[in-house]
């Protein structure tokens, strides 16, 4: 299962959201207060991203993968002492007709959404869509963080095909040298991306 263990984008975007988190990045210009902010992490795999969302102030963080993945999810929210109402688990598959009831339950939306390291099928970036149309309303950010490799582009080709806009906001050299044996390319990328017709606040 690729998200059992921790991918180095995971890190990269953990890193990023706690850059932006600084009342002082970038003289104040492109602070993200996520002090009360509710956020989803798809594909979380072991989940730092949202975790680091939480411990960052978030109000509610929902950590969403396949079913395998989930009691690991609940094991690392558990070890951070982070309580099951500041942050949950559940599943969402991508592409599923409903969202979980966790998901309903967010009355004005969700305002954040992080996603690491899940640019490697383009198959399954319809069902990525899909899920990220139902999840969006107007004010809803999306940041993703990939390694770039080809799979990359073609992801974000077809992603772009289902309504979405990608904008490359940052790229750099990997954080980690483990030699893990996947072809490694070392070079990421953040991606912010968003509905290219505006949803509608509900
Ligand atoms: C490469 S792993 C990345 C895990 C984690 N985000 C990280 O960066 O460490 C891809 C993740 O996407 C999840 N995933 C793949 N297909 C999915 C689907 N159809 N629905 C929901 N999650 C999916 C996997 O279970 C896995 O946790």
């Amino acid at each position: 299962m690729t998200g059992s263990w921790l991918w180095d984008s995971a890190i990269i975007l953990s890193n990023y959201i706690s850059i932006r988190a600084d009342p002082d990045y970038n003289g104040g210009f492109g602070f993200f207060n996520l002090h009360g902010k509710t956020v989803v992490e798809l594909g979380a795999g072991t989940g730092l991203p949202g975790l680091t969302a939480s411990r960052l102030g978030a109000r509610r963080v929902v950590l969403t993968d396949l079913p395998p993945l989930l009691p690991g999810l609940r094991n690392n929210v558990e070890v951070n002492g982070l309580d099951d109402v500041r942050v949950e688990v559940c599943e969402l598959v991508w592409g599923a007709d409903e969202l979980p009831s966790q998901l309903n339950e967010l009355q004005r939306g969700v305002d954040l959404v992080l996603m690491s390291d899940v640019f490697y099928d383009s198959s399954l970036m319809a069902p990525l869509a899909k899920t990220l149309k139902m999840v969006c309303h107007g004010g809803t950010v999306i940041w993703s963080a990939s390694e770039v490799r080809q799979s990359t582009d073609e992801c974000l080709n077809e992603l772009t095909s289902h309504g979405f806009e990608v904008t490359e906001l940052v790229s750099q050299p990997g954080v980690s040298t483990s030699e893990t044996g996947h072809n490694n390319t070392n070079e990421f990328a953040i991606y912010v991306i968003s509905p290219s017709n505006p949803i509608h606040s509900p």
